[in-house]
């Protein structure tokens, strides 16, 4: 074989078509990943509908997450990899600082290209070997939403096992890691949802229970069922921050990464009064993506599956995402 499929964007707004082109050769600190999976994020949603901003680099691949085997490399040095099993890092040139990426930071897929795609050429730095035990398919779901929720709760949110934290709009595939980690560090877990149905299963993953954001009073009737909480971890904002802020005890900390619900309404009154504490977040640095990858391993957690989808499918899959269908994480596998 000397081609590959890849799903090709070449303007927002406009569907991924399929592109036959030829397998590259690695550059020096280069690697050939040849891709058995993908996955979702809310992201590619975003960039399909032209709707990610200023984003240059169209017509690009797109996908941030993937799971393969390394084919070859640019470097002698890098031999060692080949055959190997890997998840793709997906934040380019984070740099050394754990606080903060450098001004060079990019995500995977566009302006770089991305996973959707049979074959990816990616800087070495970025292959990590995959957890044991996972399926190609749950590794594939791993690595942006799984880095996302492991900074967002442990190195911004600062969680300390037995606390109380709450996780909106439980559906998402980032929800589900949020869920998956604060239960497996002990914590008391509530969540939000449109559908009773995905309350139902998140307490199966060990919420202690959850209400509809969809009902006027979400935030009065978690306070009845939940008391106040330590730690809100959100990433719909819109008009949901006011009842947040209702139900966090004071110097109680809402850490975000989102805004699929639009710009928050800030109720500034609340923050500054009851000393709340609100942390932005996005993504990690190379050892946040370790240290979730060690976690993961160590805790014996599996990453959930919302369905699965061929490659030339990826339409029918970001549809999914925009109905807000899901539950847990969506999967592309290779032809
Ligand atoms: N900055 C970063 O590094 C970073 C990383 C990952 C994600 N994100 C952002 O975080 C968001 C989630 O990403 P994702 O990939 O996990 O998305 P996703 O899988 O598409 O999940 C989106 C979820 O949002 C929930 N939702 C919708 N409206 C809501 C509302 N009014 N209140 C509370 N929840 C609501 C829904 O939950 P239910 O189905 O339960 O109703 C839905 O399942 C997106 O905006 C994405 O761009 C940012």
């Amino acid at each position: 074989m000397t081609q590959y499929t890849a799903m090709v964007l070449s303007e927002g707004g406009k569907p991924l078509v399929a592109e036959r082109r030829e397998i590259p050769v690695p550059g020096p600190g280069q690697a050939l990943v040849h891709l058995s999976h993908a996955s979702l994020n809310h992201r590619d949603l975003w960039i399909r509908k032209g709707s990610y901003g200023n984003i240059a680099g169209l017509p690009c691949v797109l996908g941030s997450d993937g799971f393969g085997t390394v084919e070859a490399v640019g470097s002698n040095t890098d031999r060692h990899w080949i055959g190997s099993s890997v998840v793709l890092f997906p934040a380019l040139d984070w740099g050394d600082d754990d606080a903060a990426p450098c001004p060079a930071w990019r995500i995977l897929g566009v302006p770089d290209a991305g996973t959707f795609a049979e074959y990816l050429l990616i800087p070495v730095a970025q292959l990590f070997a995959a957890p044991k035990g996972l399926t190609p398919e749950e590794a594939a779901a791993l690595p942006l939403a799984g880095v996302t929720a492991h900074r967002a709760l442990f190195r911004r949110g600062g969680l300390k096992g037995g606390e109380k934290v709450l996780i909106t709009g439980i559906g998402g595939g980032t929800a589900h890691f949020l869920l998956q980690f604060a239960v497996a560090a002990g914590a008391q877990v509530w969540v939000t949802s449109a559908s009773p149905e995905k309350i139902a299963a998140a307490k199966k993953l060990g919420a202690k229970g959850g209400v509809l954001y969809t009902s006027e009073s979400w935030a009065e009737e978690l306070i009845a069922m939940a008391g106040s909480f330590d730690l809100c971890v959100d990433s719909a904002a819109g008009s949901g921050w006011s009842g947040i802020c209702e139900l966090l005890k004071p110097a109680g900390r809402l850490v975000f990464f989102g805004a699929t619900r639009g710009a928050p309404q800030i109720p500034m009154r609340k923050i500054f009064f009851k000393q709340l504490d609100l942390r932005g977040t996005s993504m990690g640095s190379p050892r946040d993506f370790q240290a979730m990858l060690d976690f993961t391993q160590e805790k014996n957690l599996r990453p959930v599956i919302d369905a699965v989808f061929p490659l030339e499918n990826v339409e029918a899959a970001l549809q999914r995402i925009e109905q807000g269908s899901q539950t847990g994480k969506i999967v592309l596998r290779m032809p």
